[in-house]
């Protein structure tokens, strides 16, 4: 069994400086870190995947700050950019990590003892919006081809679905036909995780589920509307957990207070 810890779209500012002027992701990552560190023995994650939106801004200073609070949890971690973040800032505040590549797009490919770990680039730099371009897929086509049937985890920051939020599909992800085309192709089990919308939502790519995680920093509501108004709210935020145990399973972790846990009887 092999289980990943999935953290999203942190969206760091240097303090003094608040996310939109609102809220200390600081202090969010923190309090989200050490809430992972207090429930571990329940949770054992083997690694922790960061599925982009690291930084707010992209600078070097706020991936320090991310590193510094990542690694108090002591698990090997792994990251993709979102659209908010720096690629080649990224490669170099990371650039110690064997996993990352020299040049290009950040994508790659990791082996654990039951599972591969797959994070895609969908970064198109001065853009929201995202994309699978064809190095992306002609990358995930080949890393498919050569795991073969042991089942693969693909993160990667823009779901591959519609969330029916009109701005945030508006900065949606392009490419999706060429994703799908490469996925159809696949023998092994596949199931994609992805961040952006700051929202837990399930959705479909051709016969895969994808599935995005919530954000420490903020949530979109959920307004189905043509004209719902761009917006955020605060929230407690929250992480994933994905395992593979002969299936996929995720879990959506809620950090909301809460009271108990209470004794019951079956
Ligand atoms: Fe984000």
């Amino acid at each position: 069994m092999t289980r990943i810890l999935q953290i999203t779209d942190p969206h760091l500012t240097i303090p003094p400086a608040k996310l939109c002027g609102q809220v200390n992701t600081l202090a969010r990552l923190r309090g989200l870190v050490s809430a992972i560190k207090a429930a571990g023995p329940a949770q054992t994650p083997d690694a922790v995947v960061i599925t982009g939106d690291l930084s707010h801004g992209g600078s070097a200073q706020s991936y320090a700050l991310f590193r510094k609070e990542i690694e108090r949890l002591h698990l090997p971690f792994y990251v993709i950019p979102g659209n908010h973040d720096n690629r080649e800032a990224m490669r170099v505040a990371f650039g110690d990590a064997p996993y990352l590549p020299r040049a290009g797009r950040l994508n790659w490919a990791t082996e654990l003892p039951n599972l591969h770990l797959i994070g895609l680039d969908t970064l198109t730099e001065g853009k929201g919006s995202g994309e699978i371009d064809s190095q992306t897929a002609a990358f995930l086509s080949r890393t498919l081809a050569r795991i073969g049937t042991k089942p693969a985890l693909i993160a990667m920051h823009h779901p591959p679905f519609d969330s029916g939020i009109t701005f945030m599909d508006d900065i949606g992800l392009k490419g999706i036909e060429r994703l799908k085309t490469v996925l159809a192709n696949a023998r092994a089990p596949v199931r994609i995780i992805c961040g952006h919308v700051h929202n837990m939502m399930v959705g479909m790519v051709g016969d895969t589920v994808a599935i995005s995680a919530p954000s420490p920093a903020s949530s979109f509501p959920v307004d189905y509307r043509d004209d719902a108004p761009a917006g955020f709210v605060t929230g407690s935020g929250g992480y994933m957990l994905h395992e593979w145990h002969g299936a996929f399973r995720s879990c959506a972790i809620d950090l909301s207070e809460a009271e108990g846990p209470f004794p019951f009887r079956i």
